[in-house]
């Protein structure tokens, strides 16, 4: 299956010559989440997200011919040269050296710049590592590659999974799941494939993902690290049965419009990705106070108004806030009222579904 991915550039065939590409890929929110990894990246359940539109990342990717036998890459954020970010896009370029014959040919220089603040713990890996596997399918087409558009954005999840496996669902707008399971026509464990938007009720089309940022810096522990600590975990087998069944679930849910059954599962998603870090060896916990104290302020909101708010949780503290537009504005005044002091600074990010 691998094997498709392949490229059938020859090595002898590149015009060497220098050239710059760009790539702009959002980041992602799961509704069904992926916790727990085999090799390879290879999913130890099916997911599926939600792709944003204002949390993103730019990319600009110089490349020019060179002679020396190490992969040779600077990266440049917000215009800074970063010498820490080196280490990581080598370790991507290792792994998908087999699909992509020119990476040792060429000096790379990584321009990236990303819409939301660095240290605000929204995920930068998603739409980074996306925006990285876009360039890198341009180059290999620019070189002669002949992909059409379809290929191109497939092999771009591809080699997107291989950097961060939730990156290979921001390839797509709209819903994007990925993992191989009998009842998503066309699942696949190597890259994210588009849900179909005909089998999504408009509401979930107009929704609101506004995220808390309750904690901004450094996460305790790595979502790398989260991952491995599902091997061996007393509940892992359970949890990978029920994250493929609450997919199966949610798929007729999507269809038919029923937003509080919806926001039950999503919730009851985010909950569990956090009680499995809790029962953890060794166990961890990435949430914070206040993010318990804006769950309880939600739930309390969402009782003596019936207002269709709900939340997910990424791996870490923040808070994301799931609402269809036509509860936006008593929500939008609910935040800022009652849930703003819970964020450090002050801060929440408004961001929407990108269909
Ligand atoms: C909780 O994709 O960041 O956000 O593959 O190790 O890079 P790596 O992990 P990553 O894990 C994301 C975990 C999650 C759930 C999800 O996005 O599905």
């Amino acid at each position: 299956m691998e094997q498709q991915f392949i490229s059938k550039l020859s090595t002898n065939a590149f015009s060497l010559e220098k050239g710059s590409v760009n790539a702009k890929s959002p980041s992602n929110i799961a509704l069904i989440k992926y916790w727990g990894k085999k090799k390879n990246q290879i999913p130890t359940n099916s997911s599926i997200s939600y792709t944003l539109t204002n949390s993103y990342t730019e990319t600009e990717l110089k490349f020019s011919p060179k002679t020396s036998e190490e992969f040779d890459v600077e990266v440049y954020l917000e215009g800074e040269l970063k010498e820490s970010f080196a280490p990581k896009i080598i370790t991507f370029f290792e792994r998908i050296t087999a699909y992509i014959p020119f990476l040792k040919h060429y000096k790379f220089e990584v321009h990236t710049h990303n819409s939301f603040p660095h240290s605000s713990g929204i995920a930068s890996s998603a739409s980074g590592m996306s925006a990285m596997a876009l360039c890198l399918v341009q180059i290999e087409n620019i070189l002669g590659a002949n992909l059409t558009e379809e290929e191109l954005l497939q092999k771009a999840s591809f080699l997107a999974r291989l950097g961060s496996g939730s990156a290979c669902r921001s390839v797509y707008k709209g819903l994007v799941e990925w993992g191989e399971n009998n009842f998503i026509e066309g699942s696949s464990d190597l890259y994210g494939t588009k849900f179909p938007d005909n089998e999504i009720h408009e509401v979930f089309k107009t929704f609101h993902d506004t995220i808390l940022l309750i904690h901004e810096g450094q996460k305790s522990v790595s979502s790398t690290v989260g991952h491995n600590l599902m091997n061996g975990h007393p509940y892992a087998e359970q949890r990978f049965i029920e994250a493929n069944d609450n997919l199966k679930t949610l798929i007729p849910i999507l269809k038919n419009g029923d937003v509080k059954a919806f926001g039950e599962l999503v919730e009851h998603e985010a909950l569990t990705l956090h009680a499995m870090m809790m029962m953890s060896n060794p166990a961890f916990i990435l949430m914070k106070p206040n993010t318990v104290a804006a769950l309880e302020k939600l739930w309390e909101f969402r009782r003596e108004t019936g207002k269709q708010l709900y939340f997910t949780l990424d791996a870490g503290a923040n808070v994301h806030l799931l609402y269809p537009a036509i509860d936006a504005e008593a929500i939008e005044v609910f935040i800022e009222n009652e849930l703003k002091k819970f964020c450090q600074n002050g801060n929440y990010i408004k961001d929407k579904v990108n269909f």
